[in-house]
Formats: C-alpha cells, structure tokens, sequence
C-alpha cells in the first residue's frame, strides 16, 4: 500500500491586527504568517476496499478519535471522496498545543496535502481550500507554507518573498492560551475597526517594522507567564513578540531561555516541502 509522509511545520504570525469584528463572530485579521523548520512528523496509508480512520498519535495528552483535528481533516475529505479506502494516520506531535503554533492546523493541512498526494482523482483546489477553511483559520494558510499576508479570518492568502533563512528561538513557558479566550478578553478598544495595511506595504518593509501583535495585551491579561516572558524578552534587546494567540513567544535570533521556560532553536522554512511516497 502506498504511504505518504510528510512534515507539518509550525508557524509563527510575525505581525497579527485585529480589523474589527465579523457578523459570524468571528474577527477580521490581517496577519503575516511564517513557516519555521520545526515540525511534526505524518505518515499517511490509503488501504483500499477498507473504510474508516485509524489514527496513532504517540503523544497520550492529544485525542486519538474523532476530536482530533487530523481525524477531521480526514472524515472531510472521505465525506468528499467515498469509497477511496480506510485512511490509516501516525503522527508524531514534536510542536506544543496552546502555544500559537498552529501545531493541530499543520497537522490537518498535511492530512489534506497527503491524501490528495495519494488520491488517483485528488480534490480540486479550490474545494480542498474551502474544506481547510472548514476545519480552522489557519489550515489554508498550511496548503501553502512559507511567508504569506492573509486577511479575512487568515483564508485570503497572498505569498510574499520568502524570508531568508533566518535564526529564531521558540520560547514556551509553563502555560498554555486557548485561542478562542484570547480574543474574548480583547477590549471594545482593541477589536476596534481598522484598515489593513495590505500586502504591498510588509514586502516594502524591514521585517522588524512588521513585528506587532495586537494579541499580545489580552493575552498578557491572561496569562502571568506570558507576561514575565514577554517582560524577559524585552530586557534581551533582540527583536521578538507573541506569536499567534500565545502562549509561545519567538525571538529572531538564537538564545538561550530563561529558567522554567522550553526553548527550541529553529529557524525559518520555505514553502511546504514535498510529500514522500513509499509504494
Ligand atoms: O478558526 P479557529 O478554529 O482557529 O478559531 C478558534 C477560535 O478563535 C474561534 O472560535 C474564535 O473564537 C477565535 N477566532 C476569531 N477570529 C479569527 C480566528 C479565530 O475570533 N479570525
């Protein structure tokens, strides 16, 4: 049988404002996200003349069913494509939860990028796109990789010049952000309605113009670790911010971190690399 294996890379939002509020409840974003080398790891099986989803997922902390977003990823893409066979999934979780790394949505956009790698009449496009979206904001943003302007809730993807690769530390301290109290604790102030500023406007600009994160009050508000965190970076004189909805802050060079606090050394990735196919 066929298997794919691929890697899900972690982002990170090198600049993130809020543009207001959206009738579905959602918010309005313009954001810059930005693909690191750091990954997950995903192998992927198509068992033809089986159905269902097996999902092996060696981290005991993460669903291994259906509430797990890799297990939807697949369910949604069967829904669209019924009688492909029994997708087996193993994924090898490396990237924290709750951290703002997109870690689950990586997982799922490798999910899709697999399957359609082993799928003979692979989804359109464009309806994988809307099936991302489906599944989160960041998923589409995944399909593609590398540096990237979105609008919209993150769907409305312009690429940008890839950075060059660039040293950075992920700092991730004794706590974790879940996205959807972040931007409930942003203040009528901070959700205010604004213009963006386009895509044209970062790929004039020094990437340390670009560094902004309008998340980055609530979730100091939230969360003291973050707060310390943040406090710690701005004392190190380097460029940094909070990436996503937290809890993971990012500096753009190599440091060690401070005590209590797990740090990785990375840096930043192009576009998502290849699926591999073993037959
Ligand atoms: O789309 P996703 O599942 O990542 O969103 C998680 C939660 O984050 C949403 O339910 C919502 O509360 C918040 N969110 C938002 N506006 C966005 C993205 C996320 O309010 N553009």
């Amino acid at each position: 049988m066929p298997i794919a294996t691929l890697a899900a890379p972690a982002k990170i939002n090198l600049h993130l404002e809020i543009l207001g509020r959206r009738d579905d409840g959602f918010h309005a974003l313009e954001t810059v996200f930005q693909t690191l080398e750091l990954a997950d790891q995903i192998g992927l099986e198509l068992i033809p003349g089986a159905s269902g989803i097996r999902l092996d997922c060696r981290d005991p902390s993460i669903p291994n069913g259906p509430d797990n977003l890799v297990w939807k990823a697949a369910a949604g893409y069967l829904a669209r494509r019924p009688g492909l066979g029994q997708v087996a999934i193993t994924l090898d979780k490396l990237l924290p939860h709750g951290a703002g790394l997109g870690g689950g949505s990586s997982d799922a956009a490798a999910v899709l990028r697999g399957l359609t790698a082993l799928d003979p009449e692979p989804l359109p496009g464009a309806e994988l796109a809307t099936l991302a979206l489906e599944l989160g904001s960041d998923v589409p943003f995944f399909l593609l990789g590398g540096t990237a302007h979105a609008t919209g809730r993150g769907e409305e993807l312009t690429a940008l010049t890839n950075l060059p690769r660039q040293p950075l530390t992920v700092f991730m301290p004794g706590a974790i952000l879940p996205t959807p109290a972040v931007f409930r604790a942003l203040t009528p102030a901070e959700r205010a309605p604004r213009q963006a500023r386009g895509a044209a406007w970062f790929a004039q600009q020094p990437i340390e113009n670009w560094l902004h994160n309008r998340l980055e009050a609530p979730a100091r508000r939230l969360c003291p670790e973050v707060d310390r965190l943040l406090e710690w970076l701005e004392k190190q004189s380097v460029p940094h911010l909070m990436t996503g909805s937290g809890a993971a802050c990012i500096a753009l060079a190599h440091l060690d971190p401070p005590p209590q606090v797990r740090a990785w050394w990375t840096w930043t990735g192009g576009p998502v690399s290849p699926v591999t196919i073993r037959r």
